[in-house]
């Protein structure tokens, strides 16, 4: 069977870094990946993450299974990350959460559900998405279409295109939103918007799927639910996938989670039910190690409050190479203007760059650039900032 077989393409995100890993440039600069690295390039553990590892060493009785949905208490963590500390989602029973094997578990497992329950939905994507966003649902089977989102020309948030899109998706299939800092362009919806865009949900009767993957960095934790906080408000159907990968850095860990929101804790629980059956079909249950870091940081105020520091650092030293990087193309002599890189938000900037140009950079300066243009901001030091807008200038 094997012999027949021609090579799959490679991952166009998770593929560029085994090219980067194989490339022999000493100068070589990985800004590809979704990956958060420090002012020297690292990707150290969180100091509030290996304290608390230290602790659960000493506390830990047991390897056995978690249960298919995972521990209650990191559930509750879970929604008050969401939700925010004291809001009666948490603890009303109108909110139940699954962790899941990290986000891309959480949304392959609520494709899942929706295929299961909802075959017909289609789910729809913003234009453009993660890459990977469409190729789970086509896994799980299901229809996809995309609304507007992104005015190539403005740099801007397609808005009007977008909510006039949203008015017209019928009852009872499924959009995708990312709650922030928005992947790949970086630009999300302000408090106005999310509230038309809630608005519009609830008439439509679409059910909302948020991706919530990097709450904390765009401009603060709470300010980064502004939108879910607007579908909250409404009191009615969601689900939720969560991530910690970024905010935790717990990558490898493959720490997340699906979060079902209901109108009555009957219909809550009828959904988790099913949610359960579709982990155990993919992978039983939950890795355990990961959800109790996560656990123990956010139980614990001074680990929290270690830890919310650290992500601070994270969001600030991001947005500092957003601007850096905007002065430094400007004194290489790039006329072009990139300043709407300081008004984007999170790890990503949709460069504008071409996909020739981004083939140019990767060939004569060993730059890793996702074939979209999108750039991980993350991944710029003060001293990789020189070589690449010099490389760049060159490319342009
Ligand atoms: C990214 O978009 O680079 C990250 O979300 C990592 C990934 O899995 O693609």
């Amino acid at each position: 069977m094997f012999e027949k077989l021609d090579m799959a393409p490679p991952d166009v995100i998770l593929g560029l870094t085994e090219a980067f890993k194989k490339d022999p440039n000493p100068n070589k600069i990985n800004l590809g990946v979704g990956v958060y690295k420090d002012s020297n390039g690292a990707t150290p553990v969180f100091q509030a993450v290996k304290e608390a590892e230290r602790r659960l060493i000493d506390v830990e009785k047991t390897k056995t299974y978690l249960s298919i949905e995972g521990s209650p208490e990191y559930a509750a963590a879970v929604q008050e990350m969401l939700f925010g500390a004291g809001n009666s989602l948490v603890t009303s029973g109108l909110a139940a959460t699954a962790h899941t094997a990290g986000g891309t578990a959480a949304l392959r497992v609520a494709a899942d559900f929706i295929k299961t329950k909802c075959p017909g939905a289609t789910v729809w994507l913003s234009d453009p998405t993660w890459p990977n966003h469409p190729a789970i649902f086509r896994a799980s089977g299901l229809n996809m279409a995309t609304y507007p989102y992104y005015d190539a020309d403005a740099k801007v948030l397609a808005f009007d295109r977008m909510i006039e899109a949203l008015a017209k998706i019928p009852a009872g299939d499924v959009v995708l939103l990312h709650a922030c800092c928005h992947n790949p362009t970086g630009i999300d919806p302000d408090a106005a918007q999310w509230k038309q865009i809630a608005g519009v949900a609830k008439t439509a009767g679409w059910l909302p799927l948020f991706d919530f993957a990097y709450q904390g960095l765009g401009d603060g934790f709470r300010e980064d639910a502004r939108g879910l906080d607007c579908f909250v408000n409404l009191d009615g159907e969601m689900l939720i996938a969560s991530s910690f990968s970024k905010n935790f850095g717990l990558y490898n860990e493959r720490v997340g989670a699906l979060t079902a929101v209901g109108a009555s804790v009957e219909a809550v629980e009828k959904a988790m039910s099913h949610i359960k059956v579709c982990v155990r079909t993919l992978y039983s249950n939950p890795p355990a190690h990961g959800g109790a870091i996560v656990t123990t940081v956010l139980g614990d105020a001074a680990l929290r409050a270690m830890w919310e520091a650290e992500v601070t650092e994270m969001r600030d030293r991001i947005n500092g190479m957003r601007t850096l990087f905007v002065d430094t193309l400007k004194a290489k002599g790039v006329t072009r203007d990139f300043s709407f890189l300081t008004r984007q938000r999170g790890m990503f900037s949709f460069s504008g760059l071409t996909k020739d140009q981004v083939l140019k950079l990767r060939k004569d300066s060993a730059i890793y650039i996702v074939d979209s243009g999108r750039i991980n901001v993350a991944g710029m030091t003060e001293n990789n900032m020189e070589p690449l807008c010099k490389a760049i200038a060159a490319a342009l």
